[in-house]
């Protein structure tokens, strides 16, 4: 079970990468107002206040009020509030309501935040070795999830933000740098065969990225990078949102429905495509990977383009024999889209955008969640979403490894989520 992967167990460690990520998250709330805070635009996202409260919530509800027997709760009802989803834990706040949450205050946040560090802190120098033992695997899982919450903190406000008929730039230096070329695009092959896939063992790991287990698969391509702007601006030009022929039946009914005709975030403006951001408006980069999109959309797109996505075991069977590195979160703030550039044979494997697969997120062979309450972290999601791998250019840079699993339900779009093509051979 991959939530006792061999991880950090020196206190002095463990207490540093603490400190680093909880900092990491308060600083990209400090380049928000407390207005920012607030916004919740729809029942997937949440405010960032409720973000930056949860994300302390589960230091004191797996850890502090486990482990910790000085530990005394900051307040009686911050349990029910920013509970997430954990029925073992209690009832919680209906989730579509996190946004009427006013009351605790930005300031009751922050502080609530710095009462859970210090009580961290405090328990992590004075424990007993057993109990650092014990709750090594809890901080590496609280951190990642800390990690996970910043790139949503950043996903759901930019959602929330793009509400607003000013189309506010959250940072000041804007990306009107459209930069870089095309680069020609190519197909790798990739001999297939039988394939080792998951979690190896090395460091910390999410359970669902486990079992290790083998795979076959039969020879395949893989495109040299994601899927350009310029390349689906021609799907779009060519009436690929006006055609039933390429599009799954659920996916031509979210057309429809939704009256999608471009990537989320995206204008037309005269005869350019300009495309929301959070440093704001900017004109759509033609060789950028594109952003933004739905599984279904790049279903569609590979279908237009006689082609398919790759499987989540073929994406990682090809990445593992590449180094991890890609432009991920910069200084809080999500690396601006720029065009693939390098020599390696398959570029922007990681970093970027999300990449759609081919495969539903189910339990690899052997797999069975953790018992209790963190049992229910990633396993009971486990229906009706898609794998995505590789990272963004929200993911904080460190979070990301080759058997990493996102996932998220086929028609969701305000993720950095875009898409690379395979075929077969
Ligand atoms: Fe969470």
């Amino acid at each position: 079970m991959a939530f006792d992967s061999p991880i950090l167990t020196d206190r002095g460690e463990i207490l540093a990468q603490f400190k680093k990520v909880r900092r990491n998250s308060q600083t990209m709330a400090a380049a928000l107002t407390p207005e920012d805070w607030m916004l919740q635009s729809m029942l997937e996202a949440s405010p960032v206040k409720w973000n930056l409260a949860h994300t302390s919530w589960f230091f004191e509800t797996f850890i502090l009020k486990i482990y910790d027997g000085k530990y005394r709760t900051f307040h009686p009802k911050f349990n029910y509030l920013f509970n997430s989803y954990y029925n073992h834990i209690g009832k919680m706040h209906p989730r579509p309501e996190r946004g009427l949450l006013s009351r605790p205050t930005a300031q009751e946040i922050i502080d609530y935040r710095s009462y859970v560090d210090d009580a961290i802190a405090q328990f992590v120098e004075k424990a007993p070795d057993d109990d650092i033992a014990r709750i090594a695997p809890l901080m590496a899982l609280g951190l990642a999830h800390e990690e996970q919450h910043q790139e949503l903190l950043l996903t759901d406000l930019k959602h929330a933000l793009y509400q607003n008929p000013l189309l506010p730039g959250v940072y000041e230096d804007a990306d009107e740098d459209p930069g870089g070329d095309a680069m020609p695009v190519h197909w790798e092959k990739m001999e297939g065969g039988i394939c080792e896939i998951g979690w190896n063992g090395e460091g910390f790991a999410f359970d669902n990225e486990g079992p290790r287990h083998k795979v076959y698969l039969h020879p395949f391509e893989l495109a040299c990078q994601p899927v350009t702007n310029a390349e689906y601006i021609a799907f779009i030009e060519d009436g690929g949102y006006e055609n039933p022929a390429h599009w799954l039946s659920d996916a031509w009914e979210a057309v429809q429905d939704h009256h999608w005709r471009a990537p989320l975030y995206w204008r037309k403006a005269e005869e350019s495509w300009r495309a929301y951001s959070l440093f704001g408006e900017h004109a759509v980069n033609p060789y950028a990977p594109v952003c933004h999109v739905s599984f279904y959309e790049a279903a569609a797109y590979a279908s237009w383009a006689d082609a398919r996505l790759p499987t989540e075991f073929e994406w990682e069977a090809a990445a593992s024999l590449f180094p991890l590195k890609g432009r991920f979160l910069e200084d809080g703030k999500p690396a601006p889209p720029r065009p693939a550039s390098g020599d390696e044979r398959l570029l922007q494997l990681y970093g970027d955008v999300w990449e759609w697969t081919a495969s539903p997120y189910v339990a690899y062979p052997g797999y069975a969640p953790p018992g209790g309450a963190i049992g229910e972290y990633n396993g009971k999601f486990m229906s009706g979403q898609m794998v995505l791998k590789g990272g963004s250019r929200a993911t904080p840079a460190g979070h990301m490894r080759v058997s990493y699993r996102n996932f998220f339900p086929p028609q969701a779009r305000w993720q950095f989520s875009g898409f690379r093509l395979a075929r077969d051979c």
